[in-house]
């Protein structure tokens, strides 16, 4: 261990933090740039499905990961893990030699577009953070997120935020008036999200596929708080043609929710979880009963948002 490692005492103790989930309610995709990424114009929400990390110091060094809940036994549990991703890196830029387990529990779908992977990310940067005092600023944990992953600094700050850039350039300064009801449909699909991005090239090179730049309208119906009815025209998602084109089954999913009465059958992200937008809270548990909708999806959850990002909360000593 080099002296810059050694530098920090040990801490000791846990820190549990829940974090939400995230969707898109505009997804504009521009075309693919140098980097491999494609440029975006997105409005996040987070909504309130939610996972807990939570960090304990460990007697033997180094660090590794659990996972429990929904969908555990998809999350790997090696370096490809981004929470684990995310504690190195903190470890490295904050000069600690880390001791500790991490320790997911899933209720956000796995694999689903509802950014949970990031979401473990940006709770673990938080929690170590924590955990080994180290006083970072929010640029700084910013800067940490955005290297982890284009949806990592939107789950840092929960809430609703305007991405630009691959995503991770954000601006909170939104206005969000109302609170809005979801339907969270899981399916049996599988879809990686560079996939998506590969099929939403494809389509396009065949002249498939639109470019949503538009983003205004939304906003400012956001802003003034309109109902639900009349935010449904304004959801967008630029993947959902090549989601469906991928996974067709997921326009017999979409159907089920709009024969059930949903305002709006939306694409999460990259898919394959289909997003119905509910008048109210009551109106988005009768959608979630249909038969029709529980026939189709994997798993129905019931979801509102905004709602706030991270929150940590130290157990024991530190
Ligand atoms: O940023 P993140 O690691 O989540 O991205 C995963 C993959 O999704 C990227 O490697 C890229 O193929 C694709 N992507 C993209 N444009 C974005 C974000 C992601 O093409 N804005």
């Amino acid at each position: 261990m080099s002296e810059a490692l050694a530098r920090h005492s040990r801490p000791t103790g846990t820190v549990r933090v829940t974090v939400p989930a995230k969707i898109n309610l505009h997804l504009g995709v521009g075309d693919l740039r140098a980097d491999g990424f494609h440029d975006l114009t997105t409005v996040y929400q987070a909504i309130s499905l939610y996972d807990t990390v939570t960090v304990s110091t460990s007697d033997r060094s180094g660090l590794r990961i659990t996972v429990t809940g929904e969908g555990a036994d998809q999350v790997p549990t090696d370096e490809r893990n981004l929470a684990l991703k995310a504690a190195k890196l903190l470890g490295i830029y904050g000069h600690i030699s880390p001791a500790a387990v991490i320790h997911l529990d899933k209720r956000i779908p796995v694999a689903g577009g509802l950014a949970g992977g990031s979401a473990d990310a940006a709770a673990t940067l938080v929690a170590c953070a924590q955990l080994w005092n180290l006083r970072l600023s929010d640029i700084e944990l910013e800067k940490l997120a955005a290297g982890l992953g284009s949806d990592v600094p939107f789950c840092l700050r929960g809430g609703i935020a305007l991405g630009t850039g691959r995503g991770e350039e954000l601006n909170h300064d939104l206005k969000a008036a109302a609170t809005y009801h979801w339907v969270v449909a899981t399916s049996q699909a599988h879809i990686s999200t560079p996939e998506c991005y590969r099929e939403v090239d494809r389509l396009r090179a065949n002249d498939i596929g639109r470019y949503s730049y538009h983003v205004q309208p939304l906003l400012k119906a956001l802003e003034a708080g309109l109902p639900a009815e009349e935010i449904a025209p304004l959801l967008v998602n630029d993947m959902e043609a090549a989601a469906v084109s991928l996974r067709p089954e997921l326009s017999s999913l979409m159907h089920a929710g709009l024969d059930a009465g949903a305002l709006a059958a939306h694409v999460s992200g990259s898919g394959p979880t289909v997003l119905f937008l509910a008048r109210d809270e009551a109106h988005a548990r009768s959608l979630a009963k249909s038969p029709k909708l529980r026939a189709s999806a994997k798993a129905l959850h019931v979801a509102h948002g905004p709602v706030a990002g991270p929150a940590e909360q130290l157990t024991g000593s530190r």
